[in-house]
């Protein structure tokens, strides 16, 4: 799994073999700048995963419960449930069960499968202190398994495990039913996940233990960005072929597009994207 949050990377996790996304809230801090995820709201998930499931079509679609959107009541749980599904989610995620077992019960029972969250959860970041491992002792690992069976026990279809000793991880990926997807947590759970811009080298300066990078694409975009910045500087862009010539002298192409005009005498918007190539 994946994170992702936008049409044009969603057309690329299309086009790979990942199995699926995770349009986490962690967009808060990727697409909006924010330094946690307390401020993602419900309207901002709603706005990506639409975006995401127009890019990704034929992709699992987990759609982010945010902050505190579960836990003001069934109804406004719902509501939230209801806004990312008819966004082009498949499913919803949501942190944590204390509290809220029976609201996790009510979404699996409306027929929208859950996925819950344990370990490091960070819309606690606040109450837990920070960004912090966790389940480091024998008693915190006694408490993750017993809250990852209650989460299992409410219908979850998988379970995010953040942040946790491996050791802990195996301990949960053994006794559950249901896969466990970790981010964090070691090889001994059913799979990973981690986040998009993370993965592509698109946070430089963001390297916690867990994270392997695959590419520099920051890098990859200056050298770019500057080089095209040169090439207009320099005069080098655009050149000759890649500026349309006069109407008059473009072998019939241009009489093509005064066939097409619209009324006002402006081209439609078929004709003009088939000229832009000529
Ligand atoms: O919001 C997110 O991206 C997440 C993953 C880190 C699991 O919850």
């Amino acid at each position: 799994m994946i994170t992702c949050y936008d049409y044009s990377s969603a057309r690329a996790v299309a086009d790979s073999n990942i199995d699926c996304i995770l349009v986490g809230d962690s967009l808060a801090m990727t697409m909006h700048g924010y330094s946690n995820t307390l401020s993602a709201t419900t309207a901002m998930m709603a706005l990506h995963t639409a975006a995401v499931a127009k890019g990704a079509p034929g992709k699992f679609i987990i759609g982010d419960l945010p902050f505190l959107s579960y836990r003001k009541g069934l109804k406004e749980a719902m509501d939230a449930v209801h806004e990312l599904m008819s966004a082009g989610a498949n499913a919803v995620k949501l942190e944590g069960v204390r509290g809220h077992a029976d609201i996790v019960r009510h979404i699996v029972d409306s027929g929208v499968p859950v996925m819950g969250h344990l370990g490091l959860t960070p819309q606690s970041v606040h109450g837990l202190g920070g960004m912090k491992v966790q389940a480091r002792t024998n008693a915190a690992v006694k408490v993750l398994t017993s809250e990852a069976r209650e989460l299992e026990d409410a219908g979850c279809f998988a379970l995010v495990l953040e942040c946790v000793p491996r050791q802990g991880a195996r301990r949960v990926t053994d006794l559950l039913r249901i896969p466990t997807i970790g981010i964090g947590a070691g090889t001994h759970v059913s799979g990973q996940v981690l986040v998009y811009q993370d993965v592509l080298g698109l946070n430089p300066g963001f390297k916690p233990k867990f994270l392997r990078v695959y590419a520099n694409t920051f890098e990859v975009i200056t050298t770019a960005l500057n080089a095209y910045d040169g090439d207009v500087k320099s005069g080098a862009f655009p050149s000759e072929s890649e500026s349309y010539s006069d109407l008059e002298s473009t072998n019939g192409k241009g009489a093509k597009r005064t066939e097409h005009a619209g009324k006002n005498g402006r081209a439609s918007r078929i004709t003009l994207a088939s000229d832009m190539n000529h």
